[in-house]
């Protein structure tokens, strides 16, 4: 009913604009092209050219990892979500396939693993830059793109910087013109802290200046532009979901980012962790269901542009392992290794944006959500 009501909406539109295009032979007309991202009125009403649906989420927000909101009686959408077998992505199938969602997940289990996917999805084993993953999303015909699949690692992308943006800007280009082509909304899983650097306003809001430093960071805002770029072209709908350092159960420990993760399983299994300088660079943590929660609120609205995604605050990586000691049960010992080089020195998100758009907010504290992913690493020792 809603897609045909939208189809009906898009003919109608490709009439007037058939109609102008008579009219005005030798005029570009770019339909719904309003640099409104990028200006001070950020998006704060819907472009034309694109229906969206209304907001229906219903029931309160909830801090709790899956079961965000439920539909009530209505269907549920069709949604994929690439990189759905990973740490963010698979918690984000979880709370779609609960509130009565039908999803595909794309991943080629480069980093993510075939059990994290909830089992009511329907899992392709496909890599986003391949003719095949295109193909399965179109079948799927999704109202809904969600791009979680990534080269997730800064340091891999500043040693492997082509395999970087061979993933994350051709891949990501190739999720972009699926979603053009079958109309679907999109959401991206972007960055924050790889963005903006060590900026000059803490908590960092999105007007202010992005010039990364990593190759990673540099695709992630390359794939930005080509959504404000795909939306002036092609009336895209798209949020940009700029990410502050997430943490939950399910993260990769053995990895050289997520340093949650990574003290828990050191911690637990009675090893030693290794601090990377100082420990007094700082970073903001957001728990992974609060994460999730954000993705609902952006696939329920009509917004378009970025906006950030973190709690505002900032926590030094001294006390982040006195606090995971404190839940493991051991006493926190400093030992300090050499520092990263180029390592961020602080990092904090503004989310008033997030607040004011989405009406969303981190519901869970650090020490909660410490307390959860501890449990979680205890209960899953391998
Ligand atoms: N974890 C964080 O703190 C954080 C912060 C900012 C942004 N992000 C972004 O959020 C997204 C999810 O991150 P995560 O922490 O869950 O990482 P993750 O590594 O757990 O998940 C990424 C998933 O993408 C899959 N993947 C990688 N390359 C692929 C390809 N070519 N084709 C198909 N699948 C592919 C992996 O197998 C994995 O399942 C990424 O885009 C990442 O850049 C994460």
């Amino acid at each position: 009913m809603a897609r045909r009501h939208r189809t009906c909406r898009r003919a109608a539109a490709e009439r007037l604009l058939a109609g102008l295009q008579e009219r005005l032979p030798n005029q570009a007309i770019l339909v719904g092209a309003r640099p409104a991202c990028w200006s001070g009125d950020w998006a704060t009403r819907p472009w034309p050219a694109k229906e969206w649906r209304p907001a229906r989420l219903r029931g309160a927000p909830s801090p709790t990892l899956h079961g965000c909101a439920q539909r009530g009686d209505e269907p549920g959408m069709r949604v994929v979500v690439t990189g759905g077998a990973g740490f963010i992505g698979s918690h984000l199938v979880d709370a779609l396939v609960e509130r009565g969602d039908q999803v595909l997940v794309v991943d080629d289990l480069s980093t993510g693993r075939r059990e994290n996917v909830n089992p009511l999805a329907v899992f392709r084993r496909l890599d986003v830059r391949s003719p095949e993953a295109a193909a399965a999303i179109r079948e799927w015909s999704p109202e809904v793109l969600c791009h979680h699949a990534a080269m997730a690692s800064v340091s891999r992308s500043v040693r492997e910087p082509l395999l970087d943006a061979d993933v994350n800007v051709v891949g990501g280009l190739r999720m972009l013109e699926v979603a053009r082509e079958t109309g679907a909304r999109f959401i991206f899983a972007s960055t924050g802290g790889a963005l903006y650097g060590d900026a000059a306003v803490l908590p960092t809001p999105e007007t202010e200046p992005a010039w990364p430093v990593s190759p990673y960071g540099v695709a992630k805002l390359a794939l930005e532009h080509y959504l404000y770029c795909y939306r002036a072209q092609h009336g895209l709908g798209y949020l940009a979901l700029r990410y502050a350092n997430v943490y939950g159960p399910r993260q990769d420990p053995h990895g050289e980012a997520g340093v949650v993760a990574i003290f828990c399983r050191r911690l637990l299994s009675g090893e030693q962790p290794v601090i990377n300088g100082d420990g007094l660079q700082t970073r903001d943590y957001v728990f992974v269901g609060d994460v999730v929660r954000a993705n609902l609120a952006a696939i329920e609205s009509a917004a378009c542009g970025h906006v950030n995604i973190g709690t505002g605050r900032q926590c030094d990586v001294n006390t982040l392992l006195r606090l995971v000691a404190e839940r493991v049960g051991v006493e926190a010992v400093e030992v300090h290794g050499p520092p990263r080089p180029g390592d961020q020195r602080t990092s904090a998100l503004d989310a008033s944006r997030a607040r004011s758009l989405l009406g969303w907010e981190p519901l869970v504290p650090l020490e909660q959500g410490l307390e959860e992913t501890v449990a979680w690493f205890r209960d899953h020792p391998s």
